[in-house]
């Protein structure tokens, strides 16, 4: 069988990292929901672990957390029954979505035309919730933060942000949004960084780099982590 070669562009390529601990297979509470929660989400176990350590390690910090960009529901059940797990009872989960798919795609976005990811509906997410008795969330249907952050509380702070919104400006909107929001310490992970097929969430990860209160990584799963590190 003739396996067709994916040409990329300079600076593209699979990424191979040589490590070889593997918390992930022997985290039985992770793999239950990770396994629990497959057909609910185009989020990788590498990402998906990530996102419930982080959960874990924000836990402890004032305020709720966001996701932006929910599509069936799965990376944000990963992130509820992270803080379910770790003892968290005080936390909302606000969770963003069109469900009807990408919006403001545009010239920095070279695969998104707009309208992807329109499989999906609140229902859906409803009913993965119900499932796995989650009950510390509110669904905003629109598209964020334009026409559903007004459905936040004034005065609302965030301790993580979870933002997989596959284009530029809908990433670059919610991190705007959620900055001032978030408590020192706070972390945002933008999904979709280190993915070809992506450019313009990469164009906006890599802004951040450039500015003075954050920490950001880029941790080869293809998440851009940053970190606040100052009011
Ligand atoms: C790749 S999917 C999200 C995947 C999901 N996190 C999972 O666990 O599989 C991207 C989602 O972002 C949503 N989206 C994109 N831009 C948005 C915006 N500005 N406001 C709300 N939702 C948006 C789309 O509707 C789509 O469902």
């Amino acid at each position: 069988m003739v396996v067709p070669v994916k040409r990329y562009p300079p600076g593209y390529g699979v990424v191979e990292p040589v490590a070889d601990y593997r918390p992930w297979d022997v985290d039985t509470a992770f793999r239950d929901i990770y396994h629990a929660v497959t057909a609910h989400t185009k989020v990788d176990i590498y990402r998906c672990y990530a996102l419930w350590r982080y959960a874990a390690q924000t836990a402890a910090l004032q305020g709720d957390l966001l996701e932006v960009g929910v599509w069936r529901g799965g990376s944000a059940a990963v992130l509820a029954a992270a803080l379910r797990h770790f003892g968290v009872t005080d936390k909302t989960i606000y969770l963003a979505d069109t469900f009807c798919g990408v919006v403001k795609a545009g010239p920095r976005d070279d695969y998104y035309k707009g309208g992807e990811h329109a499989d999906a509906s609140a229902d859906t997410v409803h009913e993965l919730f119900a499932r796995l008795e989650i009950d510390h969330y509110r669904l905003l249907c629109g598209v964020f933060p334009d026409q559903t952050a007004h459905q936040i509380p004034a005065g609302t702070t965030f301790s993580f942000c979870h933002v997989d919104v596959d284009v530029y400006q809908s990433a670059r909107d919610a991190c705007d949004w959620v900055w001032p929001r978030l408590t020192p310490g706070g972390m945002v992970v933008y999904d979709d960084y280190g993915f070809y097929g992506c450019e313009g969430v990469t164009a906006a990860g890599n802004e951040e780099f450039a500015r003075p209160d954050r920490i950001v990584t880029h941790n080869l799963n293809g998440q851009c982590v940053l970190v606040r590190i100052s009011p």
